[in-house]
């Protein structure tokens, strides 16, 4: 399956639940900001906690503001939710969904779904995060990826399944307790296998520009050979997101692949 090349990339950071304190928050985008990471070959996306946005987004126009999560319905008796569309009325451009972390404290492929299509309606970019837990010998989890994808994107029409960010994020090489590394082949294999289920699912011609993008440990390191060897169209980075250097040099690397 060759594909037509993507002209732009995307870097993704995700803050999760950090930092502390909001002025912290500000000295952190603002670092970002000086880090000479502004070209027209990658898009970069910070999703900061909520609270930050409205601060956040008067520093700089030019890196869009991201969501950790969002409810699907739009507003009233959900108590602690926050809906698809108020993060579109705060200016929000993409929401992260199925993350792993989210799964973990009990989100479902069903629960997941319907959050994608909210997002999809308010005119939001979801960034769908798909990811075995561990890899067995007998393959089961090409299965559950399979699973994943198709239960998440169940119903979705074949004109918006191409808006939707893929990300792959095996859980067992995420966060500092990663047991380690994925390969660029490892992800290349992944992402082939999810564009041919997209693709038997939605057909060929819907998958030219959607983007499927890494994520898991991304370090300067190990950047290059995602995207180059891997293919990757881009990154979701969690630590190296709060560090504006390395955050920087990967946006960097991500520019000079293409
Ligand atoms: P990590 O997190 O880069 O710290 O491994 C990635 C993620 O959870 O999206």
């Amino acid at each position: 399956m060759e594909r037509k090349k993507i002209s732009k990339k995307i870097v993704v950071g995700n803050w999760k639940m950090n930092p502390l304190t909001l002025k912290e928050a500000e000295k952190l985008l603002t670092q970002i900001v000086k880090q000479d990471i502004f070209s027209s070959k990658v898009e970069v996306v910070v999703c900061p906690p909520v609270l930050y946005f409205n601060n956040l987004k008067k520093i700089t126009k030019k890196i869009s503001l991201g969501a950790q999560d969002a409810f699907y319905e739009e507003k009233g008796a959900y108590t602690g939710e926050v809906s698809v569309e108020m993060l579109a009325n705060m200016g929000v451009k993409y929401v992260i969904l199925g993350h792993s972390e989210r799964r973990a404290a009990g989100e479902t492929n069903q629960t997941i779904n319907k959050k994608i299509k909210a997002t999809l309606s308010s005119g939001l970019t979801p960034i769908l995060c798909v990811g075995e837990k561990e890899r067995d010998e007998n393959h089961e989890y090409l299965n559950l990826i399979k699973i994943q994808v198709e239960e998440c994107l169940s119903g979705i029409s074949k004109n918006s399944v191409s808006k939707i960010i893929i990300a792959y994020e095996p859980v067992w090489a995420i966060g500092k307790g990663a047991a380690r590394e994925a390969t660029s082949e490892e992800y290349r294999e992944m992402s082939v296998f999810i564009r041919k289920i997209l693709s038997d699912k939605f057909g060929a011609k819907m998958l030219e520009g959607m983007r499927t993008i890494y994520g898991g440990s991304v370090h300067p390191e190990n950047a290059e050979s995602f995207l180059k060897e891997g293919g990757a169209d881009g990154f979701l980075v969690g630590r190296d997101s709060l560090d504006p250097k390395k955050f920087g040099e990967i946006i960097n690397i991500s520019a000079k692949s293409i």
